[in-house]
């Protein structure tokens, strides 16, 4: 069977993680060479990054810090993790990649997309996703969503427009990208979009 690399992408709240998971299980069912991996982290560096960046202490961190921190756990990920179960032809799948950078620090952070786009050629090593699930959400009930059973983060706890322009973001993303990019309604009940996600992987895993 030839690699496959799937990633999921979204708004807060959007249940991307929820997914996630369960396609994770549907392919260990199958006896699958699979791999379940989240952005950032998976690497001992990558989690302190994470929670660095996840953490509400440094709300103040210059937005231009916050894009390398986001790049540098993405480069350890990929070249400890991702590529090579890739290269020995496992399926890999990932909760949030490249995208999150474009909508999140691109659209969101407003900084220029060409930039974005080199880094994340950088950090990813060129390798792009075969497929990517989009969970599209209103970004206000996202974050309701979120904040019913957790503390915000130092993103999610941001405001409205943030939000709002990471949303254009994806909506962006998905309309230059057509071809790897599925979207799919995250208010639709998560047996339906599972049914959804995995119909497209199997018809994938026939091709490969
Ligand atoms: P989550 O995956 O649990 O949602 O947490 C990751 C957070 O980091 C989420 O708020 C989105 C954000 N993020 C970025 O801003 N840029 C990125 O490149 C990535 C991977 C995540």
């Amino acid at each position: 069977m030839a690699s496959l690399f799937i990633t999921f992408e979204g708004q807060e709240g959007a249940g991307k993680t929820t997914q996630i998971k369960l396609l994770y299980d549907y392919l260990l069912a199958k006896d699958a060479d699979v791999i379940l991996t989240r952005e950032p982290g998976n690497d001992p560096v990558a989690e302190i990054l994470r929670a660095v960046l996840k953490d509400p202490a440094n709300a103040a961190m210059a937005k231009e810090g916050e894009v390398f921190l986001f790049a540098a756990a993405r480069a350890i990920m990929v070249a400890g993790v991702i590529e090579p179960h890739l290269n020995k032809g496992g399926i890999v799948l990932c909760d949030r990649f490249v995208d999150s950078t474009t909508a999140y620090q691109g659209f969101g952070n407003k900084l220029d997309l060409g930039f974005i786009n080199s880094i994340n050629q950088v950090a990813s090593r060129g390798i792009m996703p075969n497929i990517t699930f989009l969970l599209q959400i209103d970004p206000s009930a996202g974050l309701a969503r979120k904040a019913a059973y957790k503390q915000l983060d130092r993103i999610e706890s941001r405001d409205i427009s943030y939000h709002t322009a990471v949303k254009e973001g994806y909506d962006y993303l998905a309309a230059q990208h057509p071809n790897r990019i599925v979207t799919i309604d995250a208010a639709l009940p998560p047996k339906t979009i599972h049914g959804m996600i995995t119909e497209r992987v199997d018809k994938l895993l026939e091709q490969s």
